[in-house]
């Protein structure tokens, strides 16, 4: 009989309860064992550990969020911990993970694996960032909540001629603000993967209004320049209003967006095929359209 644990982990992302609901439907066709692990790796280190016995009953509407909890769990990289957690799989005679997050939430899956146990990672985050997959879930419906923000914040700027600064989410990452800026029309990005300069910013702005600009949105990722230092900058350089907002967690939270849903529900139901077959240890992606799976590293 195959005992598979499920779990979120890291960030949560909109999308991900799609990503369990597929698992367990999936699983109900294949007579597998579901348990859930609350709060991610830090309910497996505390055996928060349950077998789903009617997966109908469950609460699994269309909210965001994680229907399981999660955690970022520090305490992870400690030998000792991991050392009770995989005693608490193996006294639940669990023998699969399904392990659902982002890249903090993959490290965690290496640590297991060279332990013996068989990993199956989704990825669940805002960011985007993770290799061999075009799409995370959650990544759209973060942007779709991050350009309509910026519709609104766009209303006022037109109204009052002013300039915004927006801060947006990524962590290292600027796919959402490069996407954000395509979409809401941003007349500039910063993003981590050019090298900033902020008198060249400084100068594009200053040549813009020249030629008629009158509003404005300067697009951020998190993590590159302090915004409220950036907007005193500016303002004292072209002496013109400019106001800040970041985005924070409004970002990941809300409904998922239809593609959300469905690449979380496929990429769950795929992650059970891919037990059922025998696969162990590999990350699953979208690439071109396809699920696809490889090798953890
Ligand atoms: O990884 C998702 C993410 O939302 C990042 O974009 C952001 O840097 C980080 O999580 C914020 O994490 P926390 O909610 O722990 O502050």
């Amino acid at each position: 009989m195959k005992n598979i644990g499920i779990l979120t982990s890291g960030g949560d992302s909109p999308g991900m309860n799609y990503i369990i609901n597929g698992v367990l439907n999936a699983a109900f066709i294949y007579k597998f064992n579901i348990f859930s692990i609350l709060y991610g790796y830090k309910g497996l280190y505390e055996n928060n550990i349950k077998i789903i016995k009617n997966y109908k009953l469950l609460n699994l509407n269309n909210n965001g969020g994680t229907f399981l909890g999660s955690s970022r769990f520090k305490n992870f990289k400690y030998k000792i911990i991991r050392h009770k957690a995989i005693n608490n799989l193996k006294n639940n005679n669990i023998n699969s993970l399904i392990i659902i997050g982002g890249n903090g939430t993959y490290i965690g899956s290496k640590y297991l694996i060279k332990k013996g146990i068989s990993c199956i990672n989704l990825p669940g985050t805002i960011d985007n960032d993770i290799l061999y997959t075009d799409y995370t879930v959650g990544y759209f419906t973060a942007l779709n909540t991050i350009v309509n923000s910026i519709d609104n914040i766009r209303d006022t700027a037109y109204s009052h001629e002013c300039i915004f600064i927006v801060e947006v989410m990524g962590r290292n990452c600027g796919k959402l603000t490069i996407a954000a800026a395509i979409a809401a029309k941003c007349e500039f990005f910063i993003i981590p993967e050019i090298k900033f300069n902020i008198d060249n910013l400084i100068n594009e702005i200053k040549f813009k209004i020249l030629n008629g600009l009158k509003n404005a949105i300067i697009i951020i990722t998190e993590n590159i320049y302090n915004i409220l230092k950036l907007s005193k900058y500016i303002k004292k350089k072209i002496k013109k209003e400019i106001k800040t907002v970041v985005l924070g967690h409004i970002q990941r939270g809300g409904k998922p967006v239809v593609y959300d849903r469905i690449l979380g529900y496929s990429m769950g139901t795929y992650a059970i095929k891919l037990i059922y077959k025998g696969y162990h240890n590999v990350c699953v992606g979208i690439k071109n359209g396809k699920l696809i799976n490889y090798n953890i590293i």
